[in-house]
């Protein structure tokens, strides 16, 4: 099966505006079809570093010289690149979310199509699973993960229907957890569902915490004209971007230095953000909530 088809593929990497000579990262390497893309672009010259923390994307490492894979998570992108001795890139790729594979992978728990043990960790080696949290976390601490990641409307009855089943049986695999939310699922099942999972694997992954960890190293480590390109998948993510492409700073809050000038440390390349063309989305229907935006450091 086909480990990953890249979004926006050709309109992210001419937003990165390659030189051949240059260093580049791709945050989120995946299958390595924008890393493929970005090496073919610098035509047998230049550096690229692809960061995953899923070991399964080791099996798409390209046979490339100028190719390096990072196992980790991308919020420690600046340390990695140092200990390869590289304080500043040109330009910097990030294609947020789970892959076509972690979703098609049944074993990994990350699709309410099958039926498997509730992990979704990205990280084989990370400790906190979705088992863990629906067996453990808080009530308030539930309402909260369902509300601000998976937008459920009735989020405070899915967190008391889910501690009262586990005061009878702990909730181990996916169509237990998904038979328990029957009776309470609203709207269409499917969105329903889908947003459950979404926002449970969100929690998961610390995906916002990761993602804010990294814009801060994408400031240190981009170099004057380096550019950053962000596909997110979510509103939450893309507001985090937005915001701090346009000041700096995750709330968007306007910065004056001491004469009053406003501090904006990247040019925006896009004042809106990008889109897949239906042609794309026909193709593609996971690039259908992909939204891109791309800025230059100054
Ligand atoms: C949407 S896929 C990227 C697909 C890739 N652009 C391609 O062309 O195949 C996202 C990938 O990023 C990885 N990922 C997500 N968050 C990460 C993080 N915080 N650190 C490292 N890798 C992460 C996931 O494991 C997944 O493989």
């Amino acid at each position: 099966m086909n480990y990953h088809d890249p979004v926006l593929k050709a309109e992210s990497i001419d937003a990165l505006g390659i030189r051949m000579d240059g260093t580049y990262v791709d945050a989120t390497f995946g299958g390595g079809g924008h890393s493929r893309a970005i090496l073919d672009a610098m035509g047998g010259s230049g550096r690229l570093f692809g960061f995953d923390q899923d070991e399964d994307a080791k099996d798409n490492i390209p046979e490339n010289e100028n190719f390096n894979f990072i196992q980790s998570n991308f919020r420690h992108l600046s340390r990695y690149l140092k200990l390869y001795g590289v304080n500043t890139v040109d330009g910097i790729l990030a294609d947020l979310g789970v892959s076509s594979h972690q979703l098609d992978e049944a074993t990994r728990g990350f699709s309410f199509r099958f039926d498997a043990d509730l992990d979704m960790r990205m990280n084989q080696n990370a400790d906190l699973t979705a088992k863990t949290i629906l067996n453990e976390y808080k009530e308030e601490d539930l309402v909260q993960v369902f509300s601000d990641y998976g937008e459920i409307r009735n989020s405070k009855t899915l967190a008391q229907a889910i501690v009262n089943e586990r005061r009878l049986r702990k909730i181990e695999n996916s169509q237990d957890f998904i038979n328990m939310m029957g009776p309470i699922i609203r709207g269409k099942r499917n969105r329903y569902l889908a947003q459950v999972f979404q926002a449970i694997r969100i929690e998961v992954n610390d995906e916002m915490g990761a993602l804010k960890d990294f814009l801060t190293n994408v400031g240190q480590t981009l170099a004057s004209g380096g550019r950053i390109v962000v596909i997110s998948y979510h509103s939450l993510e893309d507001r985090l971007v937005k915001n701090y492409l346009k000041s700096g700073n995750f709330e968007g809050k306007q910065i004056k230095d001491f004469y009053g000038n406003i501090e904006r440390p990247f040019k925006l390349i896009t004042k809106k953000a990008l889109e897949p063309s239906q042609v794309e989305i026909s193709r593609n229907p996971r690039a259908r909530s992909a939204k891109m935006r791309v800025a230059e450091k100054k």
